[in-house]
């Protein structure tokens, strides 16, 4: 496969055209930002981090029928995709409280919800991610209600396959960002990252963050972090 020209290159991650016009090549950075671009840095091996842990995520997912972007992994930081259209919606997936949602609501980070939580983000970082409603994002077109339905039903599936899987690592699944597309025949599929950028990952016993958020607050030892997630995986 070849490399041809930069498609998109975005706060995490540089994708390239390949001479085949279905496949992506996708190459992770160790810039780090927060807050919409406000907060930057970077985070030493993060690119090498986030490709093994969010391979590592999408070839279980995979394993356990659920449809993704992966193709292969071409080195440390680079890796083939299948090209998507993508739904320009964040989904938010949410176990326990945490971040935004412990402030818009009030509630103590750590409390575990009843029921797990399912949120959308306009993806527009010109508008900084702004929250939207369901019927919203059907008004603006950004998803049909179908669409919509299937990206719900993934993503909780997604979610119990995850945390399931975490727990024997010890790890809690917080919280996390997914994103979605379209392949040609229609088919909604898993696409972006999945890694400790864009999940919240706890210590099961003692809610040690071991996720962006020890960049976000300033918590020190984000590398180290990353690393433990990587470590405990095995990968
Ligand atoms: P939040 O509590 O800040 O809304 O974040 C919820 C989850 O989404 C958390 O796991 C981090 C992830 N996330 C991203 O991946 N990208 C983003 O731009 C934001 C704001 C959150």
């Amino acid at each position: 496969m070849e490399k041809r020209e930069l498609l998109y290159e975005g706060k995490a991650k540089k994708i390239f055209k390949t001479d085949n016009q279905d496949i992506l090549w996708v190459y992770y950075k160790d810039d780090a930002t927060a807050f919409n671009n406000q907060k930057r840095g970077q985070i030493k091996n993060k690119g090498v981090i986030n490709n093994k842990i969010t391979n590592y995520f999408m070839n279980f997912l995979e394993k356990n029928k659920v449809s993704t972007h992966f193709i292969k992994e071409i080195s440390d930081r680079e890796t083939f995709v299948k090209r998507l259209e993508i739904i320009p919606l964040e989904v938010i997936v949410r176990n326990v409280v945490a971040g935004s949602f412990s402030k818009r609501y009030g509630i103590c980070e750590g409390e575990m919800l009843k029921k797990s939580t399912i949120e959308f983000s306009y993806k527009n970082d010109e508008l900084g991610d702004p929250f939207i409603s369901e019927y919203s994002a059907v008004a603006l077109e950004l998803a049909s209600e179908k669409e919509i339905e299937v990206v719900k039903k993934l993503s909780f599936e997604i979610n119990d396959l995850l945390k399931g899987h975490l727990k024997i690592f010890n790890i809690k699944l917080v919280d996390f960002k997914l994103e979605f597309g379209k392949v040609k025949n229609g088919e909604i599929i898993l696409g972006d990252e999945v890694s400790p950028d864009t999940c919240r990952f706890w210590d099961i016993k003692t809610h040690e963050k071991l996720d962006k958020d020890r960049f976000r607050n300033d918590l020190g030892n984000v590398e180290d972090a990353y690393n433990e997630i990587l470590n405990r995986l095995k990968i």
